[in-house]
């Protein structure tokens, strides 16, 4: 069974990397499943989950970034493996259920990564899996305005709604809860309605209308061309569907792409969005900060100009630079990456540099690292031109790669990753601080 399992993951990966060559922009990050837990197909699960009259009556995340689909009495939790009863889970409801989502809203501790359920005039609020006291409640005494009886239901962020907000659809309708100051806006969107389920995935929204789904803007309604998809060849690992299912049994293709094969990374860089972006080989994976999990495409799908691996690379003022051999490429990160113009030049005429094994920039700071061999030099990115300064020696003979966010700098090697607190701890430390697990730590594989 296993080998089953994977073999249609792996033919479910590239049907979503391939499908965003079709339509779409040059750029755009297309959709890819999240290595659920090891589990097993059932050709009774298969059947129903691939089913014709499928569609779900609610889609969402749950705290920790798995996916999670109901269906009558059932849900099915990441993209494969079998059905369990809602019941076993959350205990104090029994399904159907109508809608759910889930609020990851920091500034609000109070319903920060809770995860929602609605079913008739009730809704049900869990937070580490536990049912929160005081519910199930009355939907409208938790969200002022908001009917019962709803179709489906899906958290927008401020980036994207302007301030935090709760859609919820009900027939034609959808209603606007600004979770903030609790008023609800209604609006009739026609090319967005009768959604069954509604969920917000790395940074898209999408709306299934049964087996169907669309991606909208959730401030306009507008649905980019190309929709509806069928959801079985995107949202679920189906027999006999999905594109381009020949390179399945190439076993070096599948661990290259898979985030928990243990092989070692080229690049690592995190932006000031806290967007993780890991490099190996023809393949990146990015971990955005709202535990969408972490997802994986092609890098030329992305980023059309590289030809072959990227070597380091480093973000820095919402651009992101990627480094092969003695050539920088500069991507404008916005809805896409944009390559910035008169790109690739040269490293040394860029960045006054000669090569790196590594670079990193920590969070919010225009000063560069850049690691050869066991030296560590710094650049300072507001000057013309730019130098190198040596900052000092590192107590590590040689790393692949290295990045800087709120938890400090990470010097990779192998499967292995060393952790400081700041470069000044790092250029004081008289030996490695502790090895920690790549895949195990970072990326959440199971031991
Ligand atoms: C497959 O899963 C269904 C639902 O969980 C269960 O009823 C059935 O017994 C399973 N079949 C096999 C062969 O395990
Ligand atoms: C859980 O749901 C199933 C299916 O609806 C039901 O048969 C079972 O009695 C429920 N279990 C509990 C403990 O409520
Ligand atoms: C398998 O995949 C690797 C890496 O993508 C590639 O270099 C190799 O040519 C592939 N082999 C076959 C037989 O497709
Ligand atoms: C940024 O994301 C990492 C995971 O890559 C997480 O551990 C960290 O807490 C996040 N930091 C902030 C400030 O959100
Ligand atoms: C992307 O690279 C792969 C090999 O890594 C190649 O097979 C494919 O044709 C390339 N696609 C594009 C659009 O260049
Ligand atoms: C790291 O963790 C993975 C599981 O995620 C395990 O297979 C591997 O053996 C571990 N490697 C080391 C060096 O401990």
């Amino acid at each position: 069974m296993r080998g089953a399992v994977a073999t249609l993951s792996l033919a479910w990966a590239l049907a979503l990397g391939l499908a965003h060559s079709l339509p779409g922009k040059p750029g755009e990050a297309g959709l890819r499943f999240h290595h659920g837990a090891g589990t097993h197909l059932n050709d009774t699960e298969v059947a129903s989950r691939c089913a014709d009259e499928g569609g779900f009556d609610a889609v969402t995340l749950d705290e920790h970034g798995v996916m999670l689909f109901f269906r009558g009495d059932h849900v099915w939790k990441g993209f494969h493996g079998p059905a369990q009863l809602i019941n076993a889970t959350w205990p104090e409801i029994q399904g159907p259920v109508d809608a759910a989502l889930r609020i990851h809203h920091k500034e609000a501790p109070g319903v920060h990564d809770s995860v929602y359920l609605f079913q008739g005039m009730r809704v049900w609020a869990y937070a580490g899996g536990r049912l929160r006291p005081g519910y199930p409640r009355l939907i409208g005494d938790e969200f002022k305005g908001v009917p019962g009886d709803l179709d489906s239901a899906v958290e927008c962020h401020p980036e994207d709604c302007t301030a935090e907000s709760l859609l919820f659809f009900k027939g034609g309708d959808v209603f606007f809860y600004d979770l903030g100051l609790g008023v609800l806006k209604r609006r009739s969107w026609p090319a967005v309605s009768s959604c069954s389920a509604a969920v917000r995935w790395l940074e898209r929204y999408y709306c299934f209308q049964r087996v169907l789904f669309l991606r909208f803007q959730p401030a306009t309604g507008q649905v980019p061309p190309g929709y509806p998809h069928d959801a079985r060849d995107y949202f679920m690992a189906c027999p006999g569907r999905g594109h381009g299912h020949e390179a399945r049994r190439n076993a070096t293709a599948m661990a290259i792409r898979d985030r928990c094969s243990g092989l070692a990374f080229q690049a690592f860089t995190t932006d000031d969005a806290n967007r993780t972006y890991a490099f190996r080989g023809g393949q990146y994976f990015r971990l955005d900060s709202k535990r969408d999990g972490w997802h994986s495409w092609p890098l030329n799908h992305t980023w059309q100009e590289l030809a072959g691996p990227v070597d380091s690379a480093f973000s820095w003022d919402k651009k992101l630079y990627l480094i092969q051999g003695s050539k920088v490429y500069i991507y404008r990160v916005g809805q896409g990456y944009t390559l910035v113009q008169g790109y690739p030049r040269g490293l040394e005429e860029e960045l006054g540099i000669t090569g790196a094994d590594a670079t990193f920039t920590c969070p919010h700071s225009a000063e560069l690292f850049v690691i050869k061999g066991n030296s560590l030099r710094r650049v300072d990115l507001n000057l013309s031109p730019r130098s190198e300064r040596l900052e000092g020696p590192i107590p590590h003979a040689q790393v692949d790669s290295a990045m800087c966010n709120a938890d400090g700098v990470h010097l990779f090697h192998g499967a292995t990753f060393h952790r400081y607190a700041s470069v000044a701890e790092l250029t004081a430390s008289p030996k490695p601080s502790p090895p920690q697990n790549v895949t195990a730590v970072l990326f959440g594989c199971p031991h």
